[in-house]
C-alpha cells in the first residue's frame, strides 16, 4: 500500500489485496440482481455512458426531474443493504462510527466516462466520500472546489481507495476514460467504482 495526496484527495494505491477485490465483487453481483444497474438519464435526457445502482438507506437517481437521493429503488421497494465487507472498508479507511447511508454502484463499459463534478447531493459535507475501483484502470481527474482552473489526473486501479475529505470533499473531479481489458477481475472487462456517502435525513 503506498498513500499520497494529491489536491487533498488521499489516495490509497493498492488498499485492498486481489481476495478482497474478488469478495467485494461477489458482493456487489448480489447488490445487482437486487437492484439491477441501469443506465440513468440527465436532466436534460441525455443519457449517461455510467450504469449505476445504490445499496444502502437511500440511493443516487438522475432522471428528467434531476439528481437526487431517493428511499426507494426506480422499480418501487427498499435498496439491498451495504454489504458488510464494504462497511468493514469504510470504517477501517475513516476510523468514524458514523456509517455511510449510500453506496452508490458505477460501472464503466468501454466508451464510459464521467465529467467533472461535484458531490453535492448529500446536504452534509463534514463527512467525507470514500471511492473505491474495481476492475479496469480509470484515468481520475482532480480538480478544485471552484469551477476551472488546474487539474490533475492519476490512474486509478484496482484496489485503490480515494477519500474525499475536508478541503477536496466538494472538489470537482471526474474519470475521462479506462483502460478497456487491462484487468483480469471481471470476466467481461470493465471498471466497477464504488462511493460511499453519508446523506442527511432532510434530503432523503
Ligand atoms: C464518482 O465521482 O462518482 C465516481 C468517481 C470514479 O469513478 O472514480
Ligand atoms: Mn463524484
Amino acid at each position: 500500500m503506498q498513500e499520497l495526496t494529491i489536491r487533498g484527495f488521499r489516495i490509497l494505491k493498492g488498499f485492498l489485496e486481489t481476495s478482497e477485490q474478488v469478495d467485494l465483487v461477489r458482493d456487489l453481483r448480489n447488490v445487482a440482481k437486487a437492484a439491477p444497474m441501469r443506465a440513468p438519464i440527465t436532466r436534460w435526457g441525455k443519457p449517461m455512458s455510467v450504469r449505476m445502482t445504490s445499496a444502502g438507506r437511500v440511493g443516487w437517481i438522475s432522471d428528467r426531474k434531476g439528481y437526487r437521493y431517493e428511499g426507494e429503488k426506480p422499480d418501487g421497494g427498499a435498496w439491498p443493504k451495504i454489504p458488510k465487507n464494504i462497511l468493514n472498508l469504510w470504517r477501517n479507511v475513516t476510523e468514524l462510527e458514523r456509517a455511510p447511508d449510500c453506496c452508490l454502484i458505477n460501472y464503466y463499459g468501454e466508451d464510459a466516462r464521467m465529467g467533472l463534478h461535484q458531490d453535492k447531493d448529500e446536504g452534509e459535507f463534514q463527512w467525507p466520500v470514500v471511492s473505491v475501483s474495481l476492475g479496469d484502470d480509470g484515468l481520475f481527474r482532480m480538480g478544485n472546489v471552484e469551477k476551472g482552473g488546474k487539474t490533475e489526473s492519476i490512474w486509478l486501479n484496482s484496489g485503490d481507495v480515494v477519500v474525499m475529505g475536508g478541503d477536496a470533499r466538494l472538489a470537482y473531479h471526474g474519470v475521462d476514460r479506462i483502460r478497456f481489458g487491462s484487468s483480469k477481475l471481471l470476466p467481461d472487462s470493465g471498471r466497477v467504482n464504488l462511493t460511499l456517502r453519508v446523506v442527511a435525513e432532510s434530503v432523503a
